[in-house]
């Protein structure tokens, strides 16, 4: 099933062109999509230490989460929102890049990942709050968060890069991989 023909439509519609078009809109949303990451993925990256143990050891890991998710979550948010806003204005190419897929899929997999967490071993975290070394299921869950969001983040930076595009002769597994249809043109 290929959105591919949704994509199209969407890049034909007007509010896609006015923003692929303007002068200052575009940078703008991807400024704040890469200002939110320092807010979003910053914290992020310091809850899963603190899982570790590798950072604020001596602060009840419950305190550490309760200060740091509301903030986290609203930086989520805005990523979304300018992440959407970034594909509107070009999803043709966003669509079919290899890049801007496996990202989809590693932000898929961190969303399992933390509500895993959350739905499991953290609503017991008043019996492993201050332990040394937190429980394997916790210390698993800061792992694949660091790995997937530190995957996510290069993914998301490769997609402006133009080596896999659909419009340049490709290799059949990045055809199939991208979404390519052989007459594509960007
Ligand atoms: C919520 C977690 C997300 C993170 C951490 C993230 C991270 C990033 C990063 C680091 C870039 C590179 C920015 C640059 O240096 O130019 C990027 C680009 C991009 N992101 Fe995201 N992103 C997220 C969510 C999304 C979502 C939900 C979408 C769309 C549905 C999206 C669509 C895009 C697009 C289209 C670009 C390419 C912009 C360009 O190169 O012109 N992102 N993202």
């Amino acid at each position: 099933m290929s959105l591919l023909p949704f994509c199209k439509w969407l890049a034909d519609t007007p509010g896609s062109i006015a923003l692929h078009e303007s002068l200052f809109m575009y940078p703008l949303v991807e400024s704040i999509h890469v200002l939110t990451l320092c807010l979003f993925v910053g914290m992020s990256i310091m809850l899963d230490l603190r899982l570790l143990s590798l950072a604020l050891k001596r602060v009840k890991v419950s305190e550490v989460a309760g200060r740091l998710v509301p903030w986290m979550t609203a930086g989520f948010v805005v990523m979304v929102i300018s992440g959407v806003a970034l594909f509107y204005a070009i999803p043709v190419r966003s669509y079919q890049s290899v890049w801007f897929r496996g990202k989809c899929i590693m932000l898929i997999l961190a969303g399992l990942n933390a509500w895993t967490f959350h739905s499991g071993i953290y609503k017991r975290v008043a019996e492993w709050d201050l332990a040394a070394v937190a429980p394997r299921a916790a210390r698993r869950a800061g792992i694949a968060s660091l790995i997937l969001w530190a995957g996510i983040v290069v993914f998301g930076r490769m997609i402006a890069y133009n080596w896999f595009d659909c419009d340049k002769p490709q290799s059949a597994v990045v055809m199939f991989l991208a979404g390519c249809t052989g007459h594509d043109s960007h």
